[in-house]
């Protein structure tokens, strides 16, 4: 074993380059800090990575550190183990990392400011068995006298539902409940796991959803009807306004009152970071994870596929249109989805931009050198200390693959920024852009300015990459798209479409995962034309180049391997209803049309399989609206094509008739879906109130889904001869039934 360099500490993180052969090694630093290094680099699957035979193209990736399966310790042991009094305890349910990354930070501030420990934990982790055996240990006489507090980040999901990862949790307190009703408030059981616990609790949500923040909301109002004490208000985040603002505000004020329920006072957190040292990157090299491909094909069978464990699956097709992408992926034997499910996937951040920050944190020699973080564990930070990703990797990896290089700095980002600014104008310049709300807003958050954006502009900042990488740059994040296939028709491919998000601010930004889809795409063609030269053009080879090296740089004498993406299937309630005689109106504008070319081909396929021929008739209505007939029409010709063979009556029991809103056609007024929808308002009325119909809507929450649903509440009063209110409470009724489903995002 040669350990070749420790080169920093940096906020209890330690930076260590290590040799091949690493084995399980214990370095006492000047400091006296004893700290393990993780030997599992050099070898097996890692070495396999850099440059085996069969050695595929590396599309995308996810934490490794969720895909190894480790014996379980409950939070409760973690806590234990750890031997301190005074311990904050924080619990996340996130979808996309937003809850995680407040905890992460709410933990390292107050850490940093008043040197309590702390934890931060999935609350997939919590469990009636660990908070029992905690009340019990509270109870028990033999316990030392200890001061947790307990906090929680709760995010929620589609009409009040908890995240994926909480369904259990949500079970255990609201009973088999999978979203916010008023009755959960009232049937709740209290707890008495949580009769002396004390709490802080901040929410998440949109206030344009009709449950906003639900399973912070309920959550609250069971702990108080349980018994325990929060401290200072439950916070309630924003997204759809000012989700950072509010968290800022709330913990403004909640983590003095924390302070003061431990009896401490606020350290000066402004200049602790100021010791910390740029680690230079060795020039050693070291087998580094490149990504998880290897892994995850060995046990590509034999596991449940979910978000901390992707499946990697081989593109069959992936079309690029002037509307839209469209990617079908192949589905192992065993791996189902149902129709109108969505299927999240993984991607990369594309090389320019990789180089880009490496440049600004002068890294760029350095980008292929292996380099790993390890936690000091005796920081107080270590035990709540985010995940990073596998390593050792390369830095052109962890850039690629792990890190979200678009996110827009944060308002405390800008400050720590700051300190490490040379220039004393720089520093002033970024410290009053992170002192005032204003400025920052303008200069930052609305022209969307990353972190390689502001080092190019303060160019006397010397940020050490490992601050960069834990403190600056968020986890690269999972991406939905509704499957846009029929389960019963192509069980094995699933589809979906996704809109390539291109849009200017001051430079023209690129949405990740469309981007990055658009990239494999050029790649693929590049790679088609490379066998048939008809197919040739010159910049999607030069995509090709672009996208390819980075991950195949060290295998360039392998042969082209398949195209894969790092995928799993998201179960969700959107599925048409089982009775085939029940119409069927869909609305959906834009993307929002993806679920329901799902469901027309399943109802197309279920009329043409029929057996023996069903007569009684499927009714299928879909009110698409888009800007213009020929420019950006999702499934045109399919759609156009099917109602016309329908209105033929060449569809058998199918009966789909299609209504169009465009909203941009040659000078012609404005006209959505709603528009549309009111004017069919005597027929709507009639499938919904009188027919036991089924409505789904899908695509923007923010405005469409509400219009659309006024719209609705309208078409009730006119035609069911009811007042507003009434209106309003049996479009609340058909949603209740579940015949009023909404997929919005
Ligand atoms: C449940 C669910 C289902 C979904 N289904 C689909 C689907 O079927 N098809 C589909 O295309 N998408 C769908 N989406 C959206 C999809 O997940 C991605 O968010 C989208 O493709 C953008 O991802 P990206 O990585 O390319 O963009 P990102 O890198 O994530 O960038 C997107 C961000 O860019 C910003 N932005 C975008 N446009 C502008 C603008 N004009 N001005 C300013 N800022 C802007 C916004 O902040 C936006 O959040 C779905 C989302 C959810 C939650
Ligand atoms: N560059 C392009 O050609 C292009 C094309 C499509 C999408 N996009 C981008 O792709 C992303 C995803 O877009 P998308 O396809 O989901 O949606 P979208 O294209 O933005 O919108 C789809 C349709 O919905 C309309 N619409 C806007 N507000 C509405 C409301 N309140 N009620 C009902 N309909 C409404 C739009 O009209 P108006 O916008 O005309 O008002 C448009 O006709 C967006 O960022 C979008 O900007 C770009
Ligand atoms: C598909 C979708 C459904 C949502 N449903 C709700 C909801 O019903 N109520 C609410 O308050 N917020 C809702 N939100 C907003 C999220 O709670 C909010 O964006 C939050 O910041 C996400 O946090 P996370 O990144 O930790 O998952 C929804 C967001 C999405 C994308």
């Amino acid at each position: 074993m040669t350990l070749v360099a420790v080169l920093s500490l940096t906020a209890g993180y330690v930076w260590y380059l290590q040799s091949r052969k690493l084995k399980q090694t214990r370095i006492q630093k000047a400091t006296g800090i004893g700290l393990t290094l993780d030997t599992r680099a050099a070898s097996g699957k890692a070495a396999a990575s850099d440059g085996a035979a069969g050695n595929a193209l590396r599309t995308s990736a996810t934490p490794r550190s969720a895909l190894t399966p480790r014996p379980h310790v409950s939070w409760l042991d973690k806590a234990i183990a750890l031997k301190h009094s005074d311990l904050l305890v924080l619990f996340y349910s996130s979808q996309t990392g937003t809850a995680n990354d407040l905890a992460d930070r709410f933990a390292e501030e107050f850490t940093e400011n008043y040197g309590v420990h702390a934890l931060v934990i999935d609350i997939s982790e919590e469990s009636p068995t660990t908070m029992t055996a905690f009340r019990r240990r509270q109870l028990a006489d033999s316990t030392p006298k200890e001061r947790w507090v307990f906090g929680y980040f709760l995010s929620t999901y589609g009409e009040g539902e908890p995240t994926d990862g909480s369904v259990d949790w949500f079970k255990w307190h609201f009973g088999d409940a999978t979203q916010y009703t008023s009755k959960l408030l009232k049937s709740a059981e209290p707890k008495d796991a949580y009769a002396s616990v004390t709490y802080v609790l901040f929410g998440l949500g949109n206030r344009t959803y009709e449950h906003f923040n639900a399973v912070g909301r309920l959550f609250d109002a069971l702990m108080a009807r349980s018994g325990a004490t929060r401290i200072g208000a439950a916070g309630e985040g924003d997204d759809d306004k000012s989700l950072e603002e509010d968290y800022l505000k709330w913990k403004a004020g909640v983590m003095p009152l924390m302070a003061a329920h431990y009896g401490l006072a606020a350290g000066d957190s402004r200049d602790a970071l100021d010791a910390r040292l740029q680690p230079p990157l060795s020039s050693s090299s070291v087998p580094p994870y490149l990504a998880e491909w290897d892994e995850c094909l060995d046990d590509a069978t034999a596991v449940a596929f979910n978000q901390k464990h992707p499946y990697y699956a081989r593109i069959t097709g992936l079309a690029l249109t002037r509307e839209a992408l469209h990617l079908e992926l192949a589905l192992p034997p065993g791996l189902s989805y149902a129709t109108g499910d969505y299927v999240g996937i993984w991607a990369c951040n594309p090389p320019h931009a990789v180089l880009a920050l490496a440049q600004a944190l002068g890294q760029e020699t350095a980008l292929d050198q292996p380099f790993e973080l390890v936690m000091d564990a005796a920081h107080p930070s270590a035990s709540s200390a985010p995940a990073l990703f596998p390593m050792p990797c390369t830095l052109r990896t962890a850039l690629a693959y792990y890190v979200d290089l678009h996110a827009t700095l944060k308002q405390h980002q800008v400050e720590l920024l700051g300190r490490y600014a040379q220039d004393t104008d720089e520093r002033d310049a970024l410290f009053a852009l992170a002192d005032h709300r204003d400025a920052y807003t303008r200069d930052i958050l609305t022209p969307q300015r990353s972190l390689t954006d502001l080092l190019v502009q303060y160019s006397s900042v010397k940020l050490p990459l490992a601050v960069a990488l834990v403190h600056m740059l968020p986890r690269n994040q999972v991406r939905y798209y509704s499957i846009s296939s029929s389960a019963l028709e192509s069980p094995q491919t699933v589809a979906l479409t996704a809109v390539v998000v291109r849009y200017p601010m001051v430079r023209i930004m690129e949405g990740t995962a469309t981007s990055w889809l658009q990239a494999v795409h050029d790649g693929m063609t590049a790679q088609k034309a490379a066998h048939d030269p008809s197919q040739s053009s010159s910049s999607s080879s030069l995509r090709l180049n672009a996208v390819s090296v980075s991950r195949t740089k060290r295998s360039a004498a392998l042969a082209p391997p398949p195209f894969h993406v790092a995928m799993y299937i998201r179960t969700s309630h959107f599925h048409l209803p089982a009775d085939l005689a029940k119409p069927v109106i869909m609305v959906g504008p834009g993307t929002g049309v993806a679920p329901f070319r799902g469901f027309v081909r399943e109802r197309a396929y279920q009329a043409q399989t029929a057996q023996p021929k069903s007569t009684a008739p499927m009714r299928l209505t879909l009110f698409y609206g888009c800007r213009h007939p020929n420019q950006d029409f999702l499934f045109r010709d399919e759609f156009t094509a099917l109602a016309a063979q329908s209105a033929a009556g060449e569809t058998g029991a199918l009966q789909f008739a299609l209504v169009t809103a465009f909203s941009r056609h040659d000078g012609a007024p404005k006209v959505y879906v709603q528009d549309r929808l009111r004017q069919h308002g005597a027929d709507v009325y009639a499938q919904l109130a009188q027919q036991g119909g089924h409505l789904y809507v899908c695509g923007d929450a923010s405005r469409m889904a509400q219009d659309v649903m006024k719209t609705v509440v309208a078409i009730y009063v006119q035609y069911g001869g009811m007042d507003e209110d009434a209106a309003r409470l049996a479009v609340r009724q058909l949603k209740a039934d579940g015949r009023y489903a909404e997929d919005t995002w």
